[in-house]
């Protein structure tokens, strides 16, 4: 299914961003910021063309523009983890063309003062998108580096006001087994929830992502919004989201339920702390190094520990892993 803009976000909001785009090119060259991710992301052939525009201008958040080379998008959409579409890196790239995307809803539950239902319009118009560069490093030990387009979720949080008694934000997930031939499946417990402390889900650097490579997202990198948790574990960053609920007590999240020794609930990568099948020290960047290719070292926090580290000031890392 080929998704046109009209069905994401009326026209005139499209017209605007791009307004705004053509606005901050011309301001951020006269400022002359040394911007190599920028103008790496935003060359007209990065543009994979295959999906709507969702234009952004470019986030000069620290941490918000990894340097590294950008990876290949067939690579980025065409080797994924998606269980709801299966177990298979290719699976959801051949599967995830079912996912009805529109119309789509988000319920905001639990321990804020202004609960409700907000429709997918209304969160691509909160806040202005930004186009950030990020590593993510899957668990299973390769990494990637996209040119995602959100903004921080926080913008969404501020909005529906959390009450003093709100420490967690729980994200879950569509499990609809008419679309997705995987929910059902022994796997998981679906739906496929994650969880974040309040305070890591207020960090800037979390981002709510509608687009990637300057278009919407694809099904399989979890359309029409995900998260994306850029020091965490890539199973952090839940796909298409239907619900957020703020709650007192930490929420258990699926893969945690599925293996506690494996996957605890903070997941931020740390080479120091192994997987107990294997190293955590080293990974592998999609299609760059080739599967004989020498391997990366692996960075603490994913290399976000200037941006992060403090919210992690005295906890032990390998009990909380
Ligand atoms: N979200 C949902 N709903 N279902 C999933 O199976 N997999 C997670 C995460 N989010 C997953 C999910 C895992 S294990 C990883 S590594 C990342 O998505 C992969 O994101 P990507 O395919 O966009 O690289």
């Amino acid at each position: 299914m080929k998704l046109q803009s009209s069905d994401i976000t009326p026209r005139e909001w499209l017209q605007s961003r791009r307004g705004a785009l053509r606005h901050l090119l011309a301001s951020t060259s006269a400022l002359a910021l040394p911007s190599f991710g920028a103008a790496q992301a935003l060359a007209p052939t990065q543009r994979p063309g295959k999906l709507a525009p969702l234009p952004a201008k470019t986030s000069l958040l620290p941490g918000a523009q990894a340097m590294d080379k950008l990876t290949a998008y067939k690579d980025a959409s065409g080797y994924n983890n998606f269980y709801e579409f299966g177990t298979d890196k290719s699976d959801p790239a051949a599967n995830a063309h079912t996912l009805k995307t529109t119309p789509w809803t988000v319920d905001i539950e639990g321990l804020v003062k202004k609960p409700g239902r907000w429709a997918l319009e209304d969160l691509l118009a909160l806040s202005p998108m930004e186009e950030r560069i990020y590593r993510l490093r899957c668990v299973e030990g390769w990494s990637m580096v996209i040119p995602w387009v959100g903004y921080s979720l926080a913008e969404l949080i501020k909005r529906v006001e959390p009450l003093g008694s709100a420490k967690y934000v729980e994200f879950v997930t569509l499990a609809d087994p008419k679309t997705m031939p995987f929910v059902g499946s022994r796997t998981l417990d679906w739906p496929y929830t994650e969880g974040l402390r309040l305070d890591e889900a207020m960090h800037p650097l979390t981002l709510l992502a509608f687009g990637m490579y300057g278009e919407i997202l694809p099904n399989q990198n979890g359309a029409p919004l995900r998260l994306v948790v850029p020091w965490k574990y890539g199973f952090k960053s839940a796909k298409s989201i239907v619900k957020i609920r703020f709650s007192e007590r930490q929420p258990a999240t699926a893969w945690n339920k599925a293996a506690p020794q494996e996957y605890g609930f903070y997941s931020n990568v740390n080479p120091e702390v192994d997987h107990p099948r294997w190293s955590q020290a080293t990974e592998r960047r999609l299609g760059e190094d080739g599967i004989f290719g020498k391997k990366r070292k692996t960075l603490m926090f994913n290399g976000y520990q200037a941006q992060v580290g403090q919210l992690y000031a005295g906890l032990d890392l390998k009990k909380f892993y």
